[in-house]
């Protein structure tokens, strides 16, 4: 005797297995699912799997998600510790990891987080062979590296958040100065995310209109507006509002799901991230940034995502060139 559910709907053919705008992301803390909801609200993937490392956890971060299915548009959720969960996964999001206690740096995390990827990416290859990386665990623009490097795929397919937040924390504060919305207001963090970061000030704008057009000096050490305070700001933001609330979520679980849109559907935005790139006896900051144009380029030709890529990593191989 057919069950009620049978008589309601009648399965013709097996389901596949998984679908093609799967997402993965490992450690389901504070980032993580932040950029979780954020993906399912914006209705990019048709299945999200959540790993980590306590069960309980997963569960009920899980259950929490999938009870408010009934408001958005469906998709499959799944969660818990056995990597094989994730198979099939076109992007998986790396936020697992220690994050910074007040008065550490993000380069303080590098050793325990890159043991955590040592053990993590290995896995995720196995069940996503042809699986994009987004990694966003600290210090971001290293671990991506790490990443790459333990991973075996090619370069165009492991990214980093980069300065993605950074440049979003830069155009906030601009626009609170211009008293104009973040959006209409265009400008770029390059370099190392956080610290180390680069204001690129001569490509501040506001519908077409240069800031240094109107102000040649902004940014530079004759500036008497303190229009660099506004770096200065951005790259305390972190620190300020770990001091004041523990650790940061919010803005970077969107600048990620962002990222996530850019790649599931191919949208051609342009976004700084942390990317490999090969840079030679580089001594001069002002030199990286007369070359950056030319880096674009290189990297347009090179990846195979229809992202355009800035070099976050950029100021770490400067050190070390
Ligand atoms: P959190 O402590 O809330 O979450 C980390 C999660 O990772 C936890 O749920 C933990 O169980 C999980 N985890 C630990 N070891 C694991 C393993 N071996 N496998 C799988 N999962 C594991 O930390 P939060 O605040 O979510 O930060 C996560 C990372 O993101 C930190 O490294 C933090 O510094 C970084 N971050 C990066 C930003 C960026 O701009 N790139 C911005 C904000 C945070
Ligand atoms: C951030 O900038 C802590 O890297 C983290 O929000």
């Amino acid at each position: 005797m057919a069950s009620t559910e049978t008589k309601l709907r009648k399965e013709i053919q097996k389901p596949v297995s998984h679908s093609g705008s799967k997402v993965t992301i490992v450690g389901a803390g504070q980032v993580g699912m932040v950029v979780a909801f954020s993906i399912i609200t914006q209705n990019i993937a048709s299945e999200l799997t959540l790993l980590g490392v306590t069960e309980d956890k997963l569960k009920g971060e899980m259950m929490d998600l999938q009870h408010g299915l009934a408001f958005l548009n469906n998709i499959r959720i799944t969660a818990g510790t056995d990597y094989a969960l994730s198979a099939g996964s076109k992007l998986c999001i790396l936020t697992a990891g220690a994050r910074q206690r007040e008065g550490e740096s993000r380069l303080d995390l590098v050793q325990r987080n890159a043991d955590i990827f040592k053990s993590v990416i290995p896995k995720l290859v196995h069940h996503s062979p042809d699986t994009i990386l987004l990694v966003v665990s600290n210090p971001v623009d290293l671990l991506t590296y790490v990443a790459w490097k333990l991973s075996g795929l090619p370069k165009e397919r492991v990214i980093g958040s980069g300065t993605n937040v950074d440049s979003s924390r830069f155009r906030f504060l601009l626009s609170e100065r211009f008293n104009l919305a973040p959006i209409s207001i265009h400008g770029w963090i390059i370099g190392e995310h956080g610290d180390s970061s680069v204001p690129v000030w001569s490509g501040v704008n506001v519908a077409g209109v240069r800031l240094r057009d109107l102000y040649p000096a902004a940014g530079t050490s004759a500036d008497m507006e303190n229009w660099n305070d506004i770096h200065r700001q951005v790259v305390q933001s972190a620190y300020e509002i770990i001091r004041l609330k523990g650790y940061t979520s919010w803005a970077i679980g969107l600048s990620v799901s962002i990222l996530a849109v850019a790649i599931l559907k191919n949208t051609r935005n342009v976004f700084a991230v942390s990317t490999f790139v090969q840079v030679y006896r580089i001594s001069h900051i002002s030199l990286v940034v007369d070359i950056y144009e030319c880096i674009i380029i290189l990297l347009r030709e090179h990846t195979g995502l229809n992202i355009l890529f800035s070099f976050p990593s950029l100021a770490f191989l400067v050190k070390t060139a």
